[in-house]
């Protein structure tokens, strides 16, 4: 209940720095948001569900821990969760990926839900919630609230950057899902964007604005 890991590696900060970094460009985001993923995917499918399952090697028979049917899945919350999707897809291509569509209401800074498409089965997979900035924590948890709706049992968030009050809005709601997050920042400011933070996610990733 109310399990918040922040990622305490040389090659997360390293490359959260790069993220940070105002000189950044997208084409050089989107590369580290990629790498970023790929270092946290071994931390976040740690908690994978496995079975021994008998094989044989060339050689003889053995067991080996094998990821139990169905498979997990990762799901992206639209638009800016589809960055570290794609890094996380990269580690186990085994997983469907499902999307939630939610955008933030410019003046209540709520996240407001258009567009859900999951995976079969969703209440029998393991989930990766993926968003990369759990600012207010509305998105997440209208993100969750979808899931749950659903029939998920088994969900986990991942982000890159956490502000305190989005964990807390979080885990006011939904306690028994586990965050992962690359750094737990200082505050929201006054348009709800997370300090110091890395700016808006979606338009560094996608080189909007
Ligand atoms: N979404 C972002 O992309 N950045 C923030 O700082 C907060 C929400």
């Amino acid at each position: 209940m109310n399990s918040v890991t922040v990622l305490d590696h040389p090659l997360v900060t390293h490359k959260l720095a790069i993220l940070r970094d105002e000189n950044t460009a997208s084409p050089a985001f989107r590369k580290t948001l990629l790498e970023l993923g790929h270092v946290m995917s071994w931390p976040v499918f740690s908690h994978l569900n496995v079975a021994n399952t008998e094989i044989k090697t060339p050689m003889e028979k053995t067991t080996e821990a094998v990821l139990v049917y169905p498979f997990p899945c990762i799901v992206s919350i639209l638009r800016a969760g589809n960055g570290m999707a794609d890094a996380l897809s990269a580690a186990l291509p085994e997983a469907p990926i499902g999307y939630i569509g939610m955008q933030r209401n410019a003046d209540t800074h709520l996240a407001e839900p258009y567009f859900k498409k999951l995976p079969d089965q969703i209440q029998d997979r393991q989930i990766i919630l993926v968003d990369p900035m759990l600012a207010t924590g509305s998105s997440g948890v209208q993100a969750a609230d979808f899931l749950k709706r659903d029939g998920a049992k088994n969900i986990l968030f991942v982000c890159l950057v956490a502000a305190p009050e989005g964990i807390e809005y979080f885990h006011k709601q939904h306690a028994d899902i586990p965050i992962i997050t690359a750094a737990l920042d200082r505050e929201l400011d006054e348009n709800a964007y997370i300090l110091p933070g890395l700016g808006d996610a979606g338009d560094r990733i996608y080189g909007t604005k």
